[in-house]
């Protein structure tokens, strides 16, 4: 009934001149229109101002100053809980299908401007085109798959039955959830969230990163233009002593669905954990946190291919991924060919301005660059270094380049192993045999993403069984999931595993009713 079939929405042909002139175009046209503005939040539906204003920089030139947002007082926190939790009552009850028509008609309005969202990212994070596209187009995927699911979970589920009752089991939502979001992925992250929720019958407060609050906003434009009551969503920006501690405190908070370091999750779960005075629940908290990924490959691996794969996963979008390869792992017997080679590769990779569609963008800001370094540095007496390892020339661009860097021979127990670096940092660890690799690539706290390649199907039954990450690759990358067929979160202290895009997400945000009745 119109619903399907489903498919992945294609990217952009960026190779071809006359597409790759649409994107240039999108640029122009954004910084005619977006460049200089300040922008609202919405509360109740209304867009309101805050206190005082911040800037939003362009990391491709940090002199640059792109749009300003407001910050939210303390008071108007006050006022999007309670409009959110007004809303809840009314949205609680709507139509699935409305829902669902909704969704799939932003996934139309989005698709007609998927270029403009491209720009609009570029010039808040600093991805390139082919990036940010990747994004922009799983947010039109989350369109589609969520219109299907908050149909799906309308139906309940079937019970084994009882003589002499009529038995059912029902989803209902949960209430108020705060969405909490990371800059790296500041459209297809919290729209996850936001639609989970919202396709469960919840409400929402939106708290965008600061670093990137329009690439959300227009997202919260877009589904209000597509028919979603304007009260449903509260869009709030501002400071983490605002917006953080204090919505996550909130007694009429349900859940927060957060996605961002480990160190807050771990203070979320922590605080969430805490009833406050009239809170009448227990807070739900789904924290999606960070990632070591490793790529494991096996001396029977396609090495050209894993090399490709490694390159792209370790430095798109400069390694800022929770997805990314920051550890490979490799058999002692393809070590050095496949060192080579992927440090052949990376080589190659042109630094420069994500708006000039240049492979390797800068970090997200100055001191973003200066931790990276820090790892870089301290690498440099531990490790052996075989690529970059400095900052990168930038031409006349003023912001946080750094060269793609490679380490080789990284012992375990290093901080270039076991840590985030979250930068365009790859390490090289030797394994002496194939199990011995998988045991390497589960040593550590984290267990988001892997990639394991080889040929044998008896090394890959047992990479399946013992790889212990919520998304392993087998013979491709470990970026890129797409919504609806890899269901995204991971295991350790990667985050709660809440898999978004999956086929149980919506349960996050429902609570289940059993009606038994006689007659
Ligand atoms: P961050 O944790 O610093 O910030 C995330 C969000 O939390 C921001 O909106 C920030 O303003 C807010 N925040 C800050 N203090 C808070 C507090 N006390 N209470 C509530 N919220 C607070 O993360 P980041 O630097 O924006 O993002 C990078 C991190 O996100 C990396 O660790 C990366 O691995 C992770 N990440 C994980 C996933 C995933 O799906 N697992 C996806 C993307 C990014
Ligand atoms: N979902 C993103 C990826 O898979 C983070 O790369």
């Amino acid at each position: 009934e119109g619903f399907l079939p489903f498919e992945h929405e294609p990217y952009f042909a960026f190779a071809q001149e006359e597409v790759a002139q649409q994107q240039r175009e999108a640029y122009r046209m954004v910084r005619e229109t977006y460049v200089g503005r300040t922008f609202p939040m919405y509360i109740g539906g209304q867009p309101v101002e805050g206190g005082e204003t911040f800037e939003v920089r362009n990391p491709a030139d940090t002199r640059e100053v792109v749009w300003r947002f407001p910050g939210a007082t303390p008071e108007q926190l006050e006022e999007a809980v309670a409009a959110a939790k007004a809303a809840f009552e009314e949205w609680r009850f709507s139509d699935p299908m409305q829902r669902a028509t909704i969704f799939k008609r932003a996934a139309e309005l989005l698709r007609a401007r998927r270029m403009e969202f491209n720009a609009v990212m570029g010039l808040e994070n600093g991805k390139n085109w082919a990036e940010a596209d990747g994004e922009i187009a799983e947010c039109v995927d989350h369109f589609e798959v969520f219109a299907r699911e908050t149909l799906k979970w309308a139906q309940g589920k079937p019970v084994y039955p009882v003589p002499g009752e009529h038995v059912t089991t029902v989803y209902e939502p949960i209430g108020v959830v705060a969405v909490i979001s990371p800059w790296n992925f500041p459209a297809a992250i919290p729209l996850g969230m936001s639609l989970g929720a919202i396709a469960a019958g919840n409400t929402v407060v939106w708290k965008p990163a600061s670093e990137t609050p329009l690439s959300s906003l227009l997202l919260v434009e877009l589904l209000f233009e597509a028919g979603l009551p304007r009260n449903v969503i509260q869009f709030l920006t501002g400071a983490d002593d605002v917006l953080g501690d204090p919505l996550v405190d909130h007694k009429d908070v349900r859940m927060i669905a957060f996605t961002g370091s480990k160190e807050i999750g771990c203070r979320i779960m922590e605080r969430a954990a805490k009833v406050q005075p009239g809170q009448r629940w227990l807070k739900r908290v789904m924290a999606e946190m960070g990632g070591k990924d490793p790529t494991v490959v096996c001396a029977d691996g396609d090495v050209e291919a894993a090399a490709v794969g490694i390159v792209q996963a370790a430095f798109g979008y400069a390694g800022q991924k929770c997805s990314a390869c920051s550890r490979v792992i490799a058999e002692d017997s393809v070590y050095d060919e496949l060192l080579e080679r992927v440090t052949a590769l990376a080589r190659g990779l042109k630094v420069g301005s994500p708006e000039e569609n240049a492979a390797l963008g800068p970090v997200i800001h100055e001191g973003s660059a200066q931790r990276i370094m820090a790892y870089v540095e301290r690498g440099k007496g531990t490790a052996r270094l075989v690529l970059g390892g400095e900052r990168a020339d930038s031409g006349e661009h003023e912001g946080g380049y750094l060269q793609p860097t490679i380490f080789a021979d990284v012992d375990p127990k290093d901080p270039l192993f076991q840590e985030e670096i979250f930068g365009p940092v790859l390490s090289f660890t030797r394994a002496r045999d194939w199990q011995h690799a998988i045991e390497l690539a589960n040593d550590s706290e984290y267990g988001l993403t892997a990639a394991f390649y080889s040929r044998d199907p008896a090394k890959i039954a047992e990479a399946r069984r013992r790889i212990h990450v919520g998304n392993l690759y087998v013979n491709r990358k470990c970026t890129g999931a797409l919504s609806g067929t890899h269901a995204f979160g991971g295991y350790g202290m990667s985050g709660t595993n809440a898999k978004v895009g999956g086929p149980d997400y919506l349960f996050w945000f429902l609570q289940t009713k059993t009606v038994a009745q006689r007659y």
